[in-house]
């Protein structure tokens, strides 16, 4: 039998919601309202995150094991990037510099396999590879990254077969230099050269990706490397995770200079939210990362702004924005400052669509270029257990099969001992 409510209940229940309305109407901040209906509307890209090396490191890159909705150890899952407005991430496949000149094309491989691999198990996830996949998806959209050009081992084909596993970025460094790239960092002493950031290798990366139409990120290349980039490159580019030096002079943030040339090649800077590099400190706050955003602003514009938070990459940030469910508190601080929805729209997501377009555009306008046949001389990635299957380069002085060898003891040991093991085994 239904049941049919006495007047006054329905009565009270709207004096109660009139009431409640009216002290929401108190207490709740109305920025609230407006950063809710922007962020839907404008659902953001967030230009870098680090969750697939934490799945490494936690989970032995075993999915079986985590529940994406809810991951308690980490800054990122599907239920906080939800809360926090995330309509696209692009996620790092990063491996770690240790890597170079070992296993980093392997490494790398699996770190892709495990991105492509939660990006299309999970119904809430979609992997994309083009502008229009990213901008047409209803669910959070994924995006597969290189963060250090030392996972393609100096390889063009090596980076071709990336993209066509779904790559659209790579950062050309991370914090070891590459055969080819400078970066901003000195603690790996690899790869020292003067005057040479980056070599006509380098240049023949770029433009590669420039045909492939893959977006080249400067987030950890010296500011020399991304000055003789922003050069060479033919699309626009990005620093998927930097803030800016003139409000924390860190090495990884980016100078006004550099700023100008990144705008006249249309480029994009998505502020880091990393505390260090956003204050120079361990501890920082909502409004020292808006003092970035209000600096970029100034210097290039709102257009050439987005947000690449950095999350589970970067190990401190600050008071208010602990993880990727926070982004609201950022654009509230940002509405509280008088940005425009013009300018937040673009900051949220309109710029990244724009670059990545961009991209697209100058891709198609190369089409019909052939695939380059560039290699970097042996000599540059002298490794002594590289197995060389092809005649070294005569006309590259400095390599000769027998000077490989013999600066290689260790290995010409090792290619004697496996001679001889099946003698033993056969005298035996
Ligand atoms: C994205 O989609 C919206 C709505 O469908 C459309 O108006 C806009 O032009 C699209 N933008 C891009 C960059 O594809
Ligand atoms: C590198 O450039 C600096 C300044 O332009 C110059 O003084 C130096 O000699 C150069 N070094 C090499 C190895 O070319
Ligand atoms: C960075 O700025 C601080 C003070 O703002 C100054 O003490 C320090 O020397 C600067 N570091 C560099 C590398 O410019
Ligand atoms: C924002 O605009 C209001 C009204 O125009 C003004 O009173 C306020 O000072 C502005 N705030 C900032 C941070 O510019
Ligand atoms: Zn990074």
């Amino acid at each position: 039998m239904l049941w049919i409510p006495p007047r006054s209940v329905f009565q009270n229940l709207g004096t109660h919601l009139i009431l409640c309305f009216l002290c929401g109407m108190m207490s709740a901040d109305p920025t609230t309202e407006t950063v809710i209906g922007l962020m839907t509307k404008y659902p953001l890209i967030d230009g870098h995150n680090d969750l697939a090396l934490k799945m490494r490191i936690l989970y032995n890159n075993q999915l079986s094991q985590v529940d994406l909705r809810s991951i308690n150890k980490v800054a990122t899952d599907i239920n906080r990037l939800k809360t926090g407005h995330v309509g696209a991430q692009v996620f790092a496949a990063y491996v770690l510099c240790a890597s170079q000149k070992k296993d980093a094309v392997r490494l790398t491989l699996e770190q892709i396999d495990l991105i492509r691999r939660m990006c299309t198990e999970h119904p809430d996830l979609e992997l994309v590879t083009s502008a229009k996949g990213l901008n047409s998806t209803k669910k959070i959209a994924c995006l597969i990254s290189i963060e250090g050009g030392h996972s393609i081992d100096s390889s063009l084909p090596t980076l071709r077969m990336f993209y066509q596993l779904g790559v659209r970025s790579m950062a050309l460094t991370h914090t070891c230099n590459t055969p080819w790239a400078e970066s901003s960092s000195t603690i790996y002493d690899v790869y020292q050269r003067e005057n040479d950031s980056l070599t006509d290798f380098g240049k023949d990366v770029v433009k590669e990706m420039n045909r492939l139409g893959m977006i080249v990120d400067l987030s950890h290349s010296s500011w020399s490397t991304a000055r003789a980039v922003l050069q060479v490159s033919k699309a626009p580019v990005i620093f998927s995770h930097s803030s800016a030096h003139s409000v924390c002079n860190h090495s990884r943030n980016v100078p006004d200079d550099l700023l100008h040339k990144l705008k006249e090649k249309r480029g994009l800077i998505m502020v880091n939210m990393h505390s260090k590099f956003v204050a120079c400190q361990h501890q920082a706050d909502v409004s020292t990362v808006a003092d970035h955003f209000t600096h970029l602003r100034k210097v290039i514009g709102a257009e050439s702004i987005g947000v690449g938070g950095d999350f589970d990459g970067a190990v401190e940030f600050p008071l208010g924005l602990e993880d990727v469910s926070k982004y609201p508190t950022l654009i509230q601080e940002l509405v509280k400052r008088n940005w425009t929805e013009k300018e937040l729209s673009g900051v949220l997501r309109l710029n990244f669509l724009r670059v990545f377009e961009e991209v697209e555009k100058e891709r198609d306008r190369l089409k019909g270029t052939l695939p380059s046949e560039a290699q970097i001389p042996l000599a540059k990635v002298e490794n002594p257990c590289r197995l060389v299957l092809r005649h070294p380069n005569k006309q590259d002085p400095q390599f000769s099969r027998d000077k490989s060898d013999f600066v290689a003891p260790m290995c010409l040991v090792w290619r004697i001992i496996v001679t001889l093991i099946p003698c033993f085994l056969l005298i035996q």
